[in-house]
């Protein structure tokens, strides 16, 4: 992929008012599924497919684990839109690329933005397969300059100087709780702050410990950038990390973070947290 090429309002414009034409669903919540996370997209009914290369101005993706289509359905009577497939810094899409997906969506009227993602646990407490709750996030490409809003600030999308204290929407980690509670998931449901790095490489031993140490539960590589836009989009955002293994965080251990384990536990999870996603979409609310 090319290097930073930005989006305009109107380059957004024109590939949501493109999708608006090939489709009658108007979606209200937009999905975007982690690794191995797909199924999610099979849950909806009546969909109407976008592969992304068919897509104006949509990138496309490249990882294992990940397809690359755009889904419009209903869930339980909800119009959606999942993204199956995300794009990652560390494929080397610019962080625009990464985060275009939401501007459509917020075009699209989405009002409340679904992500998931599997994650690294730093939380010694965390075992592999437990599903965190985002409550909020460290930004760490963000600290070197790396941010999706850097840049002309275009008004018709949001404010200059968005806040982010209140990222994660509080009733929807409550529903998450709630709905997880009647499901019986309360064993291996958490609550955590989710650090991102740009990746592609696990982290060191030495980072591990760095960054369960500057407050984080888990560690990934997405979610974030996306997040930052879609707040400043003004859309409702939660999100889900898939504890899919354990950071290595002492030199005696023997473990070493690899992607077939990742992909390993999120196909065991990845029902369960399906179902988690699609009871409190079917329970949401919007204006
Ligand atoms: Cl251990 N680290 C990062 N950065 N991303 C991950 C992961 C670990 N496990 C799944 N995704």
């Amino acid at each position: 992929p090319e290097s930073n090429t930005g989006y305009s309002y109107d380059d957004c414009k024109a590939t949501s008012d493109w999708l608006l034409v090939q489709t009658s669903i108007r979606p209200l919540v937009g999905i975007v599924c982690g690794s191995g996370m797909g199924g999610l997209a099979d849950m909806l009914k009546d969909q109407e497919v976008f592969n992304y290369k068919d897509i104006p101005n949509f990138p496309r993706s490249t990882v294992q684990g990940h397809a690359g289509r755009l889904v419009f359905g209903t869930l339980k009577g909800m119009p959606c839109v999942c993204m199956q497939g995300r794009f990652h810094l560390y494929e080397g899409y610019s962080i625009q690329k990464v985060t275009l997906p939401m501007h459509i969506f917020s075009l699209l009227g989405v009002q409340t933005v679904i992500l998931t993602n599997a994650a690294g646990g730093l939380n010694q407490d965390y075992e592999v397969g437990d599903i965190m709750v985002i409550k909020d996030h460290i930004n760490m490409p963000g600290f070197a300059g790396n941010n999706p809003l850097v840049g002309p600030n275009d008004e018709r999308f949001g404010v200059r100087f968005p806040c982010m204290s209140d990222a994660y929407d509080r009733e929807l980690q409550q529903l998450a709780v709630d709905v997880g509670q009647e499901l019986g998931y309360s064993d291996f449901l958490r609550k955590g702050v989710y650090c991102v790095l740009g990746g592609p490489n696990f982290e060191t031993i030495a980072e591990c410990r760095m960054l369960h140490k500057l407050g984080a539960d888990a560690v990934g590589m997405s979610t974030v950038h996306e997040v930052i836009v879609a707040r400043h989009c003004g859309m409702r955002v939660f999100a889900l990390s898939l504890i899919t293994n354990k950071s290595v965080m002492d030199y005696d251990s023997e473990k070493k973070a690899n992607h077939e384990e990742v992909l390993e536990t999120s196909r065991e999870r990845a029902n369960q947290l399906q179902k988690l996603v699609a009871s409190m979409v079917t329970r949401m609310e919007h204006n």
